[in-house]
C-alpha cells in the first residue's frame, strides 16, 4: 500500500510564528526520499497552514504525485487549474473546523462536485473525492465521473469499543471493494496512526493512504525519515 505524506502540519508550526521555518517543502523532499509515493497538502480557504506559495514550490519539486486537497469553491478551482497538481482531492470545508469533518456528501452537492470534476479533468488532473465509507456515496462518486475515492477512515480511527472498531472497519472494507468493482481506485485517510493502521493496511482494495497528523507528530520527535520509514514498514506488514 502506498503512502502519501500530508505535510500540512509542518506549515502549521511555521504559521504559528508567521515565520519561514519549518518549510513543508523540506519535509516533502525527505518524505519522498524515504519512500513516500507523493505529497498531500490541503490549501484551505482560510490559509491556516498551507499557503499558495507552498503549492507552487511543491508543484516544481515533488517527484511523485502531488495531491492537492481543496473545496469545490471557484477560488480553489482557479488555483488548481493554474498550478495543475497531479491529483486533486475534493473535501468539504467548514469555517472554524479543527480538521476535515466527515466526507463530502456528493448527494447534496452533486452539481458543484460534477462541475469541479469536469473542470479539473479538462486540465489533465486526476480527481479523487473524499467520502464517507458508504456504498451509496461511492456510486455517486462514480456517477459524477471521479477517478478515485478517498474513504474517510476517521470514524474507524476514533472508535473505542472493539465491536465499534470492527463495524467501522467493515464499512471501509466494503466501500473499498465496491469502489474497485465500479472501476474506481480506493484510497483511505484521516485519523490514521501507527497504532490503527494495521487492519487498514490489510485491505488489498485500498491502494494508498494519506497520513498527516500522526506522522508529522512522530517526525517532530524522531525525524521525518524515521517517521516515514516506520509507517512504510507497517503498510508493508499489512500486505
Ligand atoms: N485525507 C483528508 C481528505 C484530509 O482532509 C486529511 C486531513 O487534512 C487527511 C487525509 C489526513 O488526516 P490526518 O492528518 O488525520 O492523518
Amino acid at each position: 500500500m502506498r503512502l502519501s505524506v500530508n505535510v500540512d502540519h509542518i506549515a502549521t508550526v511555521r504559521q504559528a510564528r508567521m515565520a519561514s521555518e519549518p518549510d513543508p517543502v523540506w519535509g516533502a523532499v525527505l518524505a519522498e526520499l524515504t519512500g513516500a509515493c507523493g505529497i498531500t497538502v490541503h490549501l484551505r480557504g482560510d490559509r491556516r497552514h498551507i499557503q499558495d506559495r507552498d503549492v507552487r514550490v511543491l508543484r516544481d519539486t515533488v517527484a511523485g504525485v502531488l495531491n492537492l486537497e481543496m473545496s469545490t469553491s471557484d477560488e480553489m478551482l482557479d488555483v488548481a487549474c493554474e498550478l495543475v497538481p497531479d491529483m486533486v482531492t475534493l473535501v468539504p470545508e467548514g469555517e472554524g473546523e479543527l480538521t476535515t469533518q466527515g466526507g463530502l456528501d456528493i448527494i447534496t452537492n452533486e452539481d458543484a462536485v460534477r462541475c469541479a470534476v469536469e473542470r479539473l479533468q479538462a486540465h489533465g488532473i486526476a480527481v479523487s473525492i473524499f467520502i464517507d465509507p458508504d456504498v451509496v456515496q461511492v456510486g455517486r462518486a462514480k456517477a459524477v465521473g471521479a477517478d478515485i475515492v478517498e474513504l474517510h477512515t476517521g470514524i474507524y480511527a476514533e472508535a473505542e469499543e472493539a465491536d465499534e472498531v470492527e463495524r467501522e472497519f467493515e464499512k471501509v472494507r466494503v466501500a473499498a471493494i465496491a469502489a474497485n468493482e465500479m472501476g474506481l481506485a480506493a484510497h483511505g485517510g484521516h485519523g490514521l496512526t501507527y497504532l490503527n493502521i494495521g487492519p487498514i493496511a490489510s485491505i488489498t482494495e485500498i491502494e494508498e493512504v494519506s497520513i498527516g497528523h500522526s506522522l508529522i507528530a512522530r517526525a517532530v520527535i524522531v525525524g521525518m525519515e524515521a517517521a516515514v520509514a516506520e509507517m512504510l514498514a507497517l503498510l508493508d506488514a499489512g500486505e
